[in-house]
């Protein structure tokens, strides 16, 4: 299994800012070996710098952070996934945590995106994670079971290939609070163990990636972790610097 480490640029980044990211990434890893692929998902409007700033070809794959499930039609202020595709990305990110608590995307509306992007052969990264309250009140294993059903029952076997899963808890995204060695296996193996349950044997090639406060510091650390298969990285991905080290750790991981 590849191991992923994915950039989730949230609203950050004009196109010169992401174009200049991205070179300075591509001048550091000029080849990257095929054990690790690398992601980034700009704002929709940089998706063009930063592909032109990789230069072509590029080892490094570019995502949506977003998209509506429709070919096109009278949806003011979305993005079809044509677009996404002309613009040059071939993943798009679904279910992120802001997503389903600041826009309040909910499960159906997600298990519609998760199906309508792989059917048009995106690959998805689809996120789960618990929110802090649901965690205090031993809610875990329910809330990732009802995150994976609700999102994947409807989808057809054969798409499972163009599907990784981020497990990413809420209450450590962009907080610096790290989720401990022990949080990130238990609900790592608990993914696993859904995803088996839900899909049975053909899960097991599907990657669960960290994300939260993931660092230059913790990288290499959680990647060694049990059934982490990658990693989704936000503020530390923002620059290059940072970014680099962390694709490094992905890259020695073996
Ligand atoms: P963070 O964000 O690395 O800044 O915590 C991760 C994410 O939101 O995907």
């Amino acid at each position: 299994m590849k191991t992923i480490i994915a950039a989730n640029w949230k609203m950050h980044k004009n196109q010169e800012e992401a174009k200049n990211t991205a070179k300075q990434i591509k001048a550091e890893l000029k080849t990257i070996p095929n054990n690790c692929e690398v992601i980034i998902f700009p704002p929709f409007t940089a998706i063009t710098a930063t592909k032109a700033g990789l230069g072509s070809p590029s080892q490094i794959d570019l995502g949506a952070q977003n998209f509506y499930p429709a070919p096109s039609g009278a949806f003011t202020g979305e993005i079809s996934i044509d677009m996404i595709k002309d613009a040059g990305a071939s993943w798009v990110l679904i279910g992120h945590s802001e997503r389903r608590h600041i826009f309040g995307e909910e499960a159906p509306l997600i298990a519609k995106k998760t199906i309508f992007a792989l059917e048009q052969n995106m690959h998805v990264l689809l996120c789960i994670g618990e929110t802090e309250p649901e965690r205090e009140q031993g809610a875990l294993k329910k809330i990732l079971q009802y995150q994976l059903e609700t999102a994947l029952t409807a989808v057809p076997e054969e798409a499972f290939k163009k599907l990784v899963i981020a497990y990413e808890p809420v209450w450590a995204i962009g907080t610096g609070k790290v989720a401990s060695s022990e949080d990130i296996i238990e609900a790592h193996s608990m993914t696993r163990d859904i995803l088996y349950s839900t899909l049975g044997k053909i899960s097991k090639n599907i990657r669960i990636l960290y994300g939260g406060s993931v660092k230059p510091e913790n990288a290499a650390s959680i990647l060694l972790l049990d059934n982490v298969n990658g990693l989704l990285v936000g503020g530390a991905s923002l620059e290059a610097k940072n970014f680099i080290p962390i694709i490094q750790a992905g890259i020695s991981e073996y």
